[in-house]
């Protein structure tokens, strides 16, 4: 399949695609071993090889972020009136068609992952993959050894929904740890309102084994890469 040479760094999250014009045809870019000043030039991705400065530009289709989400922020791909969390990616990003996996609340922070492959989402997102969400939680009150056994039996909630077998890890104080394999609407927050300890801040710390870079500032994305992936799906293989 072939695509314009522009669009497809682009794609690759170069630049925007009007700093992609001046760079390519500064006689930045090569395919195959030649330079190529035209952004309109058609090249198949696949089998071609793109270089920018010399250095190979390889295509991947599906990409994955990990963002540490601020508070304050919604975590859909479009608002009319606030902002969203694809509004924080830098302009290069936002042309890949990336959407969250799963929701944060508005004011929940912590790990949040971005990608632009459905079927890697919906795996993470199901309780069956098993795939574990911690979050640390201060809340009113303080959790005790009953809330931790009701938690393991699983919470009902105030309105009678199940849920699965969850884990909490008490501290002695407002703070607490919570280990969910589901994503129930404000699931959390309301599994501990049901045990009259409602949440004042919530902080999603890691899914699966993977967990936030002490180097990313709120509101950065870092991409991902295959091992990262296999952190939060052991099974998980890119170029399926
Ligand atoms: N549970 C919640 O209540 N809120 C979140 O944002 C995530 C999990």
């Amino acid at each position: 399949m072939t695509m314009r040479l522009d669009r497809l760094l682009s794609e690759l999250g170069v630049a925007t695609r009007s700093e992609l014009r001046g760079i390519i045809r500064s006689g930045r870019v090569s395919v195959d071993g030649a330079a190529v000043t035209a952004p309109e030039k058609r090249v198949d991705p696949e089998t071609q090889r793109v270089c920018l400065d010399g250095e190979e530009l390889r295509y991947r289709q599906y990409r994955y972020f990990l963002m540490d989400k601020p508070a304050g922020v919604l975590s859909v791909t479009e608002d009319r009136k606030q902002q969203t969390v694809l509004d924080l990616l830098p302009p290069a990003l936002r042309r890949l068609g990336l959407f969250p996996v799963g929701r944060l609340d508005k004011d929940t922070s912590g790990l949040l992952l971005l990608t632009n492959d459905g079927d890697f989402a919906h795996r993470v997102i199901s309780p069956r993959s098993g795939v574990e969400k911690r979050y640390r939680a201060e809340v009113e009150g303080i959790p005790d050894e009953e809330d931790v056994r009701a938690f393991r039996a699983g919470i009902v909630l105030g309105d009678g929904t199940r849920c699965l077998p969850a884990q909490l890890e008490i501290t002695g104080g407002s703070v607490c740890f919570v280990t969910v394999m589901e994503g129930k609407y404000h699931q959390v927050k309301r599994m501990l309102a049901a045990r009259g300890k409602p949440v004042r801040a919530l902080r999603r710390l890691s899914v699966g084994a993977l967990t936030i870079p002490e180097s990313l500032a709120a509101g950065e994305v870092s991409e991902l890469g295959e091992a990262d992936l296999c952190k939060v799906l052991r099974e998980y293989l890119i170029g399926k």
